[in-house]
């Protein structure tokens, strides 16, 4: 027994040793509000959902006034910049900063399929913006030439960047199951092709050289406030007994995730030189809605902190932000922000579970290689 675990320990301690010494150069990040850092206030997009995010208190934890995040405070690209001694990611339509250290092309309420797909069967009306995977795949390409300007260059540079693919795919099911109270069976009939849109991100951004990629799953939508109030439940079988979560939204959300990472395997096989890691958004939100107090969040879990009043306070006509609405004291005991996105507590404790593990797989550290 003795010489396989000495190997195991000369493994762990040059890793450990190796992965404190280096860093990423640049972040590519692609998204929607879990991640924008400012694209959809910049973009001035569609009037829905409302431009609150721009009020206060968003920002209230860390930046002192609202930058486009759907936070109180940083989220989980912020952390990472931070973990990688980077700028934090400037947002792609802020046209006048460098992208040197990498960009955010992520924009609040983006899906992960173009607009067209709403817009033929009649989903197309709440959607927040239509710049959508694609469109922001797009930008990326574009702006390539002002990054390098030679194939060994380009070749450089990106294998020396993390690219994010995701979290993307949670507006394509939400807004038709909560705006057009479409069935969790018609919205099931989707995820394939949600999946196959981020595979097809995912490949593509491997063509253009891409060699160290995250794709992230959903989280648990079925948690969070405004899911829970604006897809009420019925029955005590409607909710998960040990969480309080709404079911059927988070077997959906479950569905995506199992396919998704399905594909991220299939893509391993295929592009044997890249590193691709799967982070689970799913486990670690369900964990803090299971036993908040042991991750220090002492505000009941699916409550937003920040929202207009009712049962968890969440009002539609009240979002954080609007007249009507208000803030808990502490937003640091909370885990849900506004309703459909995490406060700068839970953030942080999620990106340090993908960065050194256990929900990447594998942890993003382990990316990087000489
Ligand atoms: C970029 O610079 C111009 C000119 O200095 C300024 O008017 C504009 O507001 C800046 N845009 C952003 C997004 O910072
Ligand atoms: C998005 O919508 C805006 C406003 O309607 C339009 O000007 C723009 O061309 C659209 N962009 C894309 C990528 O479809
Ligand atoms: C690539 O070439 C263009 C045109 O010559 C130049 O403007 C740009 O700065 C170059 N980019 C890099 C990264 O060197
Ligand atoms: C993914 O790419 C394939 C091959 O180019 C294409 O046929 C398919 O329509 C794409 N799927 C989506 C959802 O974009
Ligand atoms: C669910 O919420 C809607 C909108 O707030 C309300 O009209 C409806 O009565 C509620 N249904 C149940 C079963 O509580």
């Amino acid at each position: 027994m003795q010489p396989p675990v000495c190997i195991l320990f000369l493994l762990i301690s040059c890793f450990h040793l190796s992965s404190s010494t280096r860093t990423f150069d640049a972040i590519f990040n692609f998204g929607d509000s879990l991640s924008d850092t400012g694209n959809f206030l910049i973009a001035n997009a569609n009037a829905f959902p409302a431009p609150n995010i721009g009020n206060t208190p968003y920002g209230m934890t860390f930046f002192g006034h609202p930058t486009g995040r759907c936070s109180d405070g940083r989220l989980i690209i912020d952390f990472f910049a931070e973990a990688f001694g980077l700028p934090l990611l400037p947002p792609f339509l802020s046209r006048n900063q460098s992208f040197a250290r990498g960009v955010n092309f992520a924009v609040t309420g983006a899906t992960a399929l173009d607009v067209s797909f709403f817009e033929q069967r009649g989903l197309g009306g709440m959607l927040g913006t239509n710049l959508s995977l694609n469109v922001q795949l797009g930008w990326f390409e574009q702006l390539i030439p002002s990054l390098c300007n030679t194939t060994e260059d380009c070749r450089k540079l990106f294998s020396k960047s993390l690219f994010l693919v995701g979290e993307i795919g949670g507006n394509d099911y939400l807004v038709p199951l909560t705006f057009h109270r479409l069935t969790e069976e018609q919205v099931t009939a989707y995820v394939p092709t949600v999946v196959e849109a981020i595979n097809n991100a995912t490949e593509r951004l491997i063509e253009l050289g891409a060699v160290n990629l995250v794709v992230p799953g959903n989280p648990p939508s079925g948690c969070f406030s405004g899911i829970l109030t604006m897809l009420n439940g019925t029955s005590k079988r409607d909710f998960e007994h040990d969480t309080g979560c709404l079911k059927k939204a988070n077997d959906l959300l479950k569905y995506h995730n199992r396919l998704l990472r399905e594909e991220v395997v299939k893509l391993r096989r295929k592009y044997p030189h890249v590193r691709i890691s799967y982070a689970d958004f799913y486990k670690p939100i369900i964990r803090f809605a299971r036993s908040p107090g042991k991750f220090g969040f002492s505000y009941p879990s699916l409550k937003a902190c920040c929202g207009g009043g009712g049962p968890y306070n969440f009002n539609i006509q009240a979002l954080c932000g609007l007249p009507g609405s208000s803030a808990c004291a502490n937003p640091s005991a909370a885990m849900n922000w506004d309703g459909w996105h995490a406060t700068e507590a839970s953030y942080r404790q999620i990106a340090a579970s993908w960065l050194h593990g256990p929900y990447a797989h594998p942890p993003i550290m382990s990316l990087m290689k000489d």
